[in-house]
């Protein structure tokens, strides 16, 4: 099967392309309005995208033309937003702030969060979130007329204790149960890891592998289990 598309309308490129690039990470986004009412919405059109600087990208959709959503105002207005990454124990409340309120509901107080203050922004953090990143907007760029990419800058990083051990900056996969998003309703959780050594193409040349034999290479290398993954090589 191969499809243009261009021959596809909106509405089936979301449902083609969400549903095959996955999982994707969670961002629940918390914001203030410049009054300093708090918002909170997951968005999984989001992902890291670098660390020299440290960057995350959102893409937020507006209701319509003019009716952005809270968060895309929210950002707009005060250039600042925090990332809440979402855990299995965060789920269900995640759901809870995708529901549409109406204005004078707070989706922080039905989905029964605590907000914790930031160190350099003024919006808060979800007090449960298992990791939160402060942003500044870096850039933000229009895309069409009902969407907005906003790339921004993470300036600042709260972690759980028992996730990260302090001494190697190694992260405990135990103890960390993000979740990823797949489609529709469906999510999953990250359980089921398995390693894959990088080589240096010395190290490929002097185990003598051939294009032929990487399959036995492998299952070596599957033999020799090396453990758990070791999660923040920087070279991506
Ligand atoms: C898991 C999940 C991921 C979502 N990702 C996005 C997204 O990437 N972009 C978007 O515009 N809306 C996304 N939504 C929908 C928004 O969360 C929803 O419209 C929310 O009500 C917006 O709230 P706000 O007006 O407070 O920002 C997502 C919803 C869920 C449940």
């Amino acid at each position: 099967m191969d499809i243009d598309l261009a021959t596809l309308a909106p509405r089936d490129r979301y449902k083609l392309l969400s549903g095959l690039v996955v999982p994707r990470p969670i961002a629940l986004v918390t914001s203030i309005d410049p009054d300093g009412r708090p918002n909170a919405a997951p968005y999984s059109f989001f992902n890291l995208f670098g660390h020299d600087p440290a960057l995350v990208v959102l893409r937020i959709e507006r209701h319509e033309p003019r009716r952005q959503k809270d968060t895309g105002r929210n950002i707009d207005l005060t250039g600042e937003f925090v990332v809440n990454l979402v855990d299995e124990d965060l789920a269900e409340a995640m759901n809870v702030c995708a529901v549409d309120f109406p204005p004078e509901i707070s989706e922080v107080e039905m989905a029964g969060l605590e907000l914790l203050p930031c160190r350099r922004i003024a919006a808060g953090r979800i007090a449960s979130a298992p990791v939160s990143l402060e942003c500044r907007t870096f850039t933000l760029m229009r895309i069409g007329r009902t969407r907005e990419l906003v790339i921004g800058e993470i300036l600042h990083l709260h972690v759980r204790d028992g996730i990260v051990d302090p001494a190697t900056l190694r992260v405990e996969l135990g103890r960390y149960r993000p979740i990823g998003r797949l489609f529709g309703d469906l999510y999953c959780r990250v359980r089921d890891v398995f390693a894959l050594p990088r080589r240096s193409f010395r190290e490929w040349s002097a185990a003598g592998i051939t294009r032929n034999r990487a399959d036995a290479a492998d299952r070596r290398n599957t033999e020799t289990d090396p453990g758990p993954a070791a999660p923040g090589r920087p070279a991506g």
